[in-house]
């Protein structure tokens, strides 16, 4: 009933209308599961690699190749497999691949196909994925890291922090969380405009800032936190994704807003100031992937007080969050399916960071779709966090709108993540 009967792959567009892969499958039963492949900007060195054609078209991102090898090597290899085997299907996938980062068939294309997998099971199940996750295991709605400026890779490097984002630490319930967020991130705009710092929106759907300093971003965010008539680290947090890595070279982390150059003791040294002066429960990527002993000695200061995530160091790999807990670096893991490549390893890397008593977050990539699946996986896996950039456009909204559906739908059933209830 369960088997695959045909797969069709075809390139989509995404957010920033840059081609992906989407992979839709056929079971027996008739039941279909469609998977679509997200993209990141700022990628950690150790992810799967996403295969693009190079060339001339789209500026080299196309992904023929990738499309190539779904339709004449994977969909043949998984045709009969039986879809509730997801593991059986993911250790398939990675073996028809054959190389250590997935760069033969492409991440994209795994990615797409593993979890386009997984839906059509969930569907052929008749149950909503999150439910089907589940299982009789707690499942739990994640609570929201939402971002209101856009900076670093997906703002033109305009100012150097990647995400200035908001936790509503005072939430009840993901339905409030968002209205509270949707009040931070309005009045935010307002108080841009009305000082001339407000270009657009970057490519998360945060405003995107003409700030002179990087503080002027943590500033207005407190500011627009009690414009929203809220109280800043009691209601709602700042989170921050540093994406520090975009910015560190022969080991200097260079603010090109605040025209500095910092070694890692001394970026370190503006960090914790950041955190006695501003209400900041969560710092992500907060030194680049490759200084390790950074991330360590960081950890030791700070790590009892907030959160600190690996998202470029970790790339969603059990293996890699294992040598983390070992040494003492970070204390949370950033969980993103195509850094890894399958649904399999996904939940691996979930595992692995719950075992180590580390806490999750589950993430989209600033190149989206329609998709909603992560807010399933978050939901069903009891991941307890999930970040999909901003409060505007539909990519990211489609998200947040899921997250009601599912909490509204489930009666009481489902609790709330609110881990940071304690520090409010
Ligand atoms: P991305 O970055 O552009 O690689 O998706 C998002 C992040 O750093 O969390
Ligand atoms: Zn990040």
């Amino acid at each position: 009933m369960s088997q695959i009967q045909s797969i069709v792959a075809r390139r989509i567009w995404d957010s920033r209308g840059i081609p992906t892969v989407e992979v839709e499958l056929a079971l027996e039963d008739g039941t279909i599961g469609r998977g679509i492949a997200p993209a990141g900007a700022s990628r950690g060195q150790h992810e799967a690699l996403e295969l693009r054609d190079a060339g001339e078209a789209f500026g080299g991102k196309d992904v023929q190749q990738a499309l190539q090898g779904l339709r004449h090597e994977i969909a043949p290899a998984l045709l009969g497999m039986d879809a509730r085997e997801q593991a059986a299907v993911d250790q398939r996938l990675i073996e028809l691949d054959g190389t250590p980062n997935k760069s033969r068939l492409g991440a994209n294309a795994i990615v797409a196909t593993s979890m386009a997998v997984l839906n059509a099971a969930a569907n052929s199940a008749c149950k909503p994925l999150w439910r089907y996750l589940a299982g009789d295991a707690a499942a739990s709605l994640p609570m929201p890291q939402i971002q209101i400026f856009g900076g670093g890779a997906h703002a033109g490097r305009r100012v150097d922090v990647q995400d200035f984002m908001v936790i509503a630490i005072g939430a009840t319930s993901f339905e409030q969380s968002l209205e509270m967020t949707a009040e931070v991130y309005r009045h935010a705009g307002l108080l841009m405009q009305r000082k001339g710092t407000l270009m657009g929106v970057a490519d998360e759907g945060g405003w995107w800032p003409a700030f002179s300093k990087n503080e002027q971003a943590l500033d207005t965010l407190v500011a627009a936190i009690e414009a929203a008539g809220y109280t800043p680290g009691l209601d709602v947090g700042i989170a921050l994704d540093i994406a520090a890595s975009e910015f560190f070279a022969d080991g200097k982390y260079r603010l090109a807003l605040d025209n500095r150059s910092l070694d890692s003791n001394g970026f370190a040294e503006l960090l914790m100031r950041w955190i006695e002066q501003y209400p900041i429960v969560s710092i992500e990527d907060p030194l680049s992937e490759s200084d390790e002993q950074g991330l360590i000695d960081f950890t030791r200061e700070a790590g009892h007080r907030i959160q600190i995530v690996g998202d470029d160091y970790l790339v969603t790999d059990a293996t890699r969050i294992r040598a983390a807990a070992a040494c003492g670096a970070c204390n949370t893991v950033l969980i993103k399916p195509n850094q890894i490549g399958t649904m399999t390893e996904t939940r691996a890397a979930i595992d692995a960071a719950k075992a180590v008593g580390y806490k999750t977050i589950v993430s989209a990539r600033s190149g989206e779709t329609e998709d909603t699946m992560i807010v399933h996986l978050a939901t069903g896996w009891d991941a307890g966090q999930l970040k999909v950039g901003s409060f505007a456009r539909s990519e990211r909204m489609a998200k947040w709108n899921e997250g009601i559906r599912i909490e509204t739908s489930s009666g009481a059933s489902l609790p709330f993540a609110n881990g940071f209830r304690r520090m409010a």
